[in-house]
């Protein structure tokens, strides 16, 4: 039977295939994802990607479709269009699946469970990895966020703004991420709270992790971030390096202040 293809043959033209995780591939490729709520087709094909070990930042205005984007990605909104992870087709799976992989988002708003405590949020975080060592994951969030570790025993409703972020961004990392997104982690948060924040995922960046960093107005995400992608009216309108945005007056005079 020479010549006959066995039924999981590569189609012809794959240029990489499932399962086959290659060195040069980036971390994240976004190809012609789109969205739609109801006929409002609120993200735009739309193609990223992120490098191993980069961090990205996602700059628009406020109803850009920026958390479309991000929830597309995680496969919590209904998207069309391909999403390779390590060189790995993954467009198929859901949310809990891609976090397994290690594809871990931050909500906007945080998403915690305001009743339970500062412990029960970030054991919680974890559900992804059962065999994963519990202490070690904790005692490597607390040493990012020594106010948690304070706070353990504290229900969560009752901490400060920038601690629920600190928190958020915690149970994120109990997931054991390779690639952690966060939708606005600076909203509504003090400046010098939210430059904290931003400085941990720089120092998270600095240790290996891939970051996706979306921000409304964030001259605090261009400090982190090497490259910048800007989305407007639910498609990408820019990608350039962020040490640009400076010599785009447009860019700058929204971005930068
Ligand atoms: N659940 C929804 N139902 C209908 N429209 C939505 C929904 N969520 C967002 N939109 C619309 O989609 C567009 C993009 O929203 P969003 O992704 O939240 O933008 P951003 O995060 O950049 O502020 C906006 O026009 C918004 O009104
Ligand atoms: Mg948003």
């Amino acid at each position: 039977m020479t010549g006959v293809a066995p039924a999981n043959a590569p189609a012809v033209g794959t240029v990489r295939t499932p399962g086959v995780t290659t060195a040069e591939s980036p971390l994240l490729e976004v190809t012609d994802i789109s969205a739609f709520y109801g006929r409002v087709h609120a993200l735009k094909p739309t193609s990223l990607h992120i490098g191993r070990g980069e961090l990205v930042t996602v700059l628009g205005p406020n109803g850009a479709g920026k958390s479309t984007l991000l929830r597309a990605i995680t496969r919590l909104t209904p998207a069309s269009g391909r999403i390779a992870f390590e060189g790995r087709d993954v467009s198929g799976l859901p949310t809990h699946r891609l976090a397994e992989l290690g594809v871990i988002m931050v909500q906007e708003g945080r998403g915690l469970f305001g009743q339970m405590s500062v412990r029960e949020n970030l054991i919680l975080g974890a559900y992804t990895r059962p065999g994963g060592d519990m202490d070690k994951q904790l005692g490597r969030v607390f040493e990012l966020f020594p106010r948690l570790k304070e706070r353990i025993d504290q229900i969560s409703a009752s901490l400060s703004g920038g601690e629920q972020q600190m928190l958020a961004i915690g149970r994120a990392l109990m997931a054991e991420p390779k690639l952690l997104m966060l939708d606005e982690p600076s909203l509504g948060l003090a400046p010098r709270v939210a430059s904290e924040i931003l400085a941990t995922l720089g120092e998270l960046n600095r240790q290996g992790l891939g970051i996706l960093l979306v921000e409304q107005k964030a001259p605090l995400a261009l400090k982190l971030a090497k490259r910048v992608y800007v989305l407007s009216l639910g498609q990408i309108a820019a990608e350039l390096p962020a040490s640009e945005i400076r010599s785009h007056h447009d860019l700058a005079r929204y971005y930068l202040h």
